[in-house]
């Protein structure tokens, strides 16, 4: 139908039918990617959510799988992790298989409805056959409410060091830290959050990993934490955190608390559509960076974008690594290299002297539903970078950079459907450029309904979605002040057939 031929993305993985939100229970293991995320397969509104699941050699096609997690007696199976326990630390394991544990919160609707704060628990459950089926664990909740209403999102990792299990945990507005010996008793060890970061919102789905700050021989743990509302653009979005982890607590690096109070709060994507995002365990780069994945919507609108067999999708997978510049800590996000697979066709054009309005880029060069777009421009003077997508309906969507407050952007208040929401379009979404880099360097990606922006290799990103009302056929870029110099420009067709 026509929903599906204008709207199903065509390299980021939605539900055949039914609602999505929050990847959850990222794990690798045998040569395939896990996903799980958060699922209602018979409406495309949020309801009671199970876990559904996909799987993939390369997490940029995937395949969807049978329900992995049903709604039961406790409740509604909210977002969580999941990780290989190798070494059988659960007794979970059977004859010689390991077992796949599943941590997860429970949120019961009926004491919900009474109005209690006991809402929400931790559950577990165990696979024995890779994560297809699942088995929950008999002495659940294995965590109690210990009184917060918001009591969720449980992201467990191994600390190799001390040879324990390490969760974190969203309540309210701070981070809960556990450890474990055994995937079921926990133990409570500190928390993290008072007084630092953005606190506009509550806390949802944490997650914590060390990282080797590129080019030197310094580790720091990042501590990434959702926040909805709150966001920089409005609505849902990501922070993150760095600083140190001796095990029992996470404490801010001193520089990064410099910068978080001098200049701004660090968010992983500004874009409005990248939330509740966590790393996949048991697999790192070759570089050592983490995997990621982000759920691409907002909580201002996700029940109402034009889709109704199915809602959402999730973002392109990201590396993530840490840099350091100066004395700030950042943490950069590209797309996975196995997308550079799936690229096609070429077109290269060098040295564009572009004044007014230029065309780069028609539908008989490129699919502009499935294309990766990387550019440069050197000469940065005090100008507005804009490019245009544009198709013969009218609409159009606008992003670029602005040199003379140092600022991206993304205007999508004439993309096409955007009343669905009066949040949807009403700003204009700004991210301040942190690089001092020489040249403007850019990656975009573009899928039918999301465009996805890495800025200065990934120091600045920008995730958002939208609905034309027919495909995007023209790019353009225009300059508002005066003739510039586009270095290159390098457009790749992406091909997933
Ligand atoms: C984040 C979130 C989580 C919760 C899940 C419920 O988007 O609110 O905190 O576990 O969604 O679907």
């Amino acid at each position: 139908n026509s929903e599906e031929a204008l709207y199903r993305p065509n390299f980021h993985f939605s539900p055949k039918k039914g609602w999505m939100n929050d990847p959850n229970g990222m794990f690798f293991y045998n040569e395939y990617y896990h996903l799980y995320f958060q699922h209602y397969p018979d409406s495309s509104k949020w309801g009671p959510m199970h876990w559904g699941h996909a799987t993939s050699t390369d997490m940029v096609t995937w395949k969807e799988q049978p329900i992995a997690l049903y709604p039961d007696e406790l409740g509604y199976i909210f977002s969580g992790s999941a990780v290989v326990d190798h070494e059988n630390t659960s007794g979970f394991g059977k004859e010689g298989k390991i077992p796949i544990v599943a941590l997860f919160t429970y949120h019961d609707p009926k004491k919900e409805k009474g109005g209690g704060t006991d809402v929400e628990t931790q559950g577990i459950a165990y696979s024995l056959d890779e994560g297809l089926t699942w088995t929950k664990y008999e002495g659940n909740p294995v965590i109690k409410n210990p009184g917060e209403r918001d009591f969720r999102d449980p992201k467990v990792s191994w600390n190799d060091l001390r040879k324990e299990w390490v969760m974190v945990l969203a309540a309210g507005q701070k981070i809960m830290f556990y450890t474990s010996q055994n995937l079921k008793d926990w133990k409570l060890l500190s928390d993290f959050g008072e007084g630092v970061g953005n606190h506009n919102g509550v806390w949802e789905c944490p997650d914590l990993f060390p990282l080797k700050v590129k080019d030197s021989d310094e580790e720091k743990w990042v501590l990434l934490v959702s926040i909805n509302p709150g966001g920089p653009n409005g609505g849902s979005a990501t922070q993150y955190f760095v600083g140190d982890f001796n095990g029992e607590k996470f404490t801010l690096d001193p520089d990064f608390k410099n910068a978080m109070v001098n200049e701004h709060d660090f968010w992983v994507d500004f874009g409005k559509d990248n939330y509740a995002g966590v790393t996949w365990s048991n697999v790192a780069t070759a570089d050592g960076g983490k995997l990621f994945i982000g759920w691409m919507s907002n909580w201002q609108y996700a029940n109402e974008v034009p889709t109704e067999t199915w809602r959402s999708a999730t973002t392109v997978a990201r590396e993530m690594e840490l840099i350091k510049s100066g004395d700030e800590y950042r943490l950069i996000s590209i797309p996975v290299e196995e997308l550079s697979g799936y690229r096609s066709s070429k077109y290269k054009k060098e040295n564009i002297s572009v004044k007014d309005e230029v065309k780069l880029i028609g539908s008989e060069t490129a699919d502009l539903s499935r294309t990766e777009i990387n550019f440069s421009i050197s000469d940065l003077a005090d100008n507005i970078y804009t490019l245009r997508l544009s198709n013969n309906e009218g609409d159009e969507l606008s992003f670029g950079y602005d040199h003379r407050d140092k600022s991206f952007y993304i205007d999508r208040s004439k993309s096409g459907k955007t009343g669905f929401s009066e949040n949807f379009a009403n700003n204009i979404s700004t991210a301040p450029r942190t690089s001092d880099a020489v040249n403007l360097s850019g990656k975009i990606l573009l899928d039918k309904t999301s465009i996805e922006l890495f800025y200065d290799d990934g120091e600045t990103v920008m995730t958002e979605i939208f609905f034309p009302n027919a495909p995007f056929e023209t790019l353009s870029i225009a300059s508002e002040n005066g003739e510039f110099l586009l270095d290159y420009i390098e457009v790749h067709e992406l091909n997933f057939n």
